[in-house]
């Protein structure tokens, strides 16, 4: 319906705000996509050496993605939006965050925008994703190598634990975009170039 399609345009602008370069200008930092990956998201900000700016970053980078798809579940009801639209919104803000509108397109991985997507359309879901992300990224220090993972597993929890429906197609959809954003961690993974969380440099 047009109401959807307008919901959906809505969270892509939503997600066009990216927070990563937002927080570092706010805050007087480096911008972002000048140093480390060059990546626009809370892991590279981290590299900055500034823990709030990089927690800021991954708050709402995630917010971005839940509140869209929680104000459809929430409201959308009465409009005659369902699942599928929330789906689609979720999906919205996941694009914007890769190829903002107000940042020349230039965009992120999109990891924690999807979670922020994942925990609004099934909290379990969610959780399932999030523990999934926390045990590698504890055990191997790659922020990458557990987004990658987590993001293929996310679609095949939701179609085994839970049904086939939109969330399977939103969450296997961010999954294959999130996992090709990642190319160039896919390449320093195998070569052992990728850079570990608290290493230097
Ligand atoms: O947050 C995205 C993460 O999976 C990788 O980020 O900066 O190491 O490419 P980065």
């Amino acid at each position: 319906t047009l109401l959807s399609l307008l919901a959906t345009v809505a969270a892509y602008l939503i997600g066009s705000l990216s927070f990563a370069v937002i927080f570092s200008k706010l805050m007087g930092l480096a911008d972002p996509r000048s140093y480390g990956s060059g990546n626009p998201g809370a892991t590279n900000v981290l590299r900055s050496g500034n823990k709030a700016a990089a927690i800021l970053t991954l708050v709402f980078d995630a917010l971005k993605g839940y509140l869209p798809v929680l104000a459809v579940l929430i409201w959308g009801e009465r409009y005659g939006l369902g699942e599928g639209t929330a789906a689609l919104v979720g999906l919205g803000a996941f694009l914007g965050h890769l190829w903002p509108a107000f940042f020349k397109f230039k965009g992120g991985k999109g990891v924690a925008t999807a979670a922020g997507v994942l925990f609004a359309l099934n909290p379990l879901l969610g959780v399932a994703t999030l523990a999934t992300w926390a045990i590698l990224v504890f055990f191997t220090r790659l922020v990458s190598l557990g987004s990658i993972v987590a993001a293929l597993f996310a679609p095949l929890y939701q179609a085994l634990i839970w049904d086939m429906g939109p969330i399977v197609g939103a969450a296997g959809l961010m999954g294959l975009l999130l996992v090709w954003r990642h190319e160039a961690n896919i390449k320093r993974l195998f070569a052992g170039t990728e850079s570990r969380l608290g290493a230097k440099k």
